[in-house]
């Protein structure tokens, strides 16, 4: 059955500013937020958008994908590089087609048993396309989440990312989950950045404890992260 999509994510939002023809044509399906997912985690959007178009018309369902060769496969990945995200798309239409009927299924726990789908991937489909009140926690999340608490780390520390995970959780908006996230990582990457933040245009400054250290003039890291 066809399963009601929600929300819409960063790149359909891009692809509607820049490309209005294209979104009308490809209307953002539980598949494309997986799909646009994996493409962007080592891709930046303005070099997604083309290679999102094109894989959604040469493969617009699971069905289409699974049926596809390596080969074809690969082709349409061409450019984008780290192949093994391509392949592992593929392993997880096919396990969509054999054990769910051609749709992912709606739940980050389901979705964690594709191959290819980690808690990142996992969390971002059940909460973008399925409205599931679930968490996630990509390399931006964690420099925001580390700088609101001021947790002074090394962001690649395990403890530190489990530390996230639990606080992401705890903070996700159960209304509109998917949005939240996706302002998390948007919040990351374009005010709260590695360099430079904007931290006088960010919405949470007044809540932020690197900010209160900073502002206080303390000796302390300028940045938790
Ligand atoms: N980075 C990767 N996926 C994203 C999304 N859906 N929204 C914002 N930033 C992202």
């Amino acid at each position: 059955q066809q399963r009601q999509q929600e929300g819409n994510d960063v790149l359909s939002l891009a692809v509607e500013e820049e490309q209005p023809s294209l979104l009308k044509r490809i209307p953002m399906s539980a598949y494309g937020t997986w799909v646009s997912e994996v493409m962007l985690q080592q891709t930046r959007v303005e070099t997604v958008i083309d290679y999102y178009v094109k894989w959604m018309t040469l493969f617009p369902t699971p069905n289409d994908l699974a049926a596809a060769s390596l080969e074809q496969v690969n082709k349409a990945w061409a450019g984008l590089g780290y192949y093994r995200r391509a392949k592992m798309l593929h392993e997880g239409a096919k396990k969509v087609v054999s054990d769910h009927s051609g749709c992912l299924p709606g739940t980050a726990k389901e979705l964690k048993d594709l191959p290819g789908i980690g808690p990142y991937t996992a969390g971002a489909v059940a909460s973008i396309a399925f409205g599931e009140c679930e968490p996630l926690v990509d390399g931006n999340v964690i420099r925001v989440l580390a700088r609101l608490r001021a947790i002074a780390s090394d962001p690649k520390n395990a403890g530190l990312n489990k530390l996230c995970w639990d606080l992401a959780g705890s903070i996700v908006d159960p209304g509109r989950p998917g949005d939240f996230n996706q302002a998390l990582m948007e919040l990351g990457a374009t005010v709260c950045t590695v360099k430079n933040p904007s931290c006088s245009a960010c919405p949470v400054r007044t809540s932020c404890f690197a900010k209160k250290l900073t502002s206080a003039g303390s000796k302390g890291p300028k940045h938790a992260v």
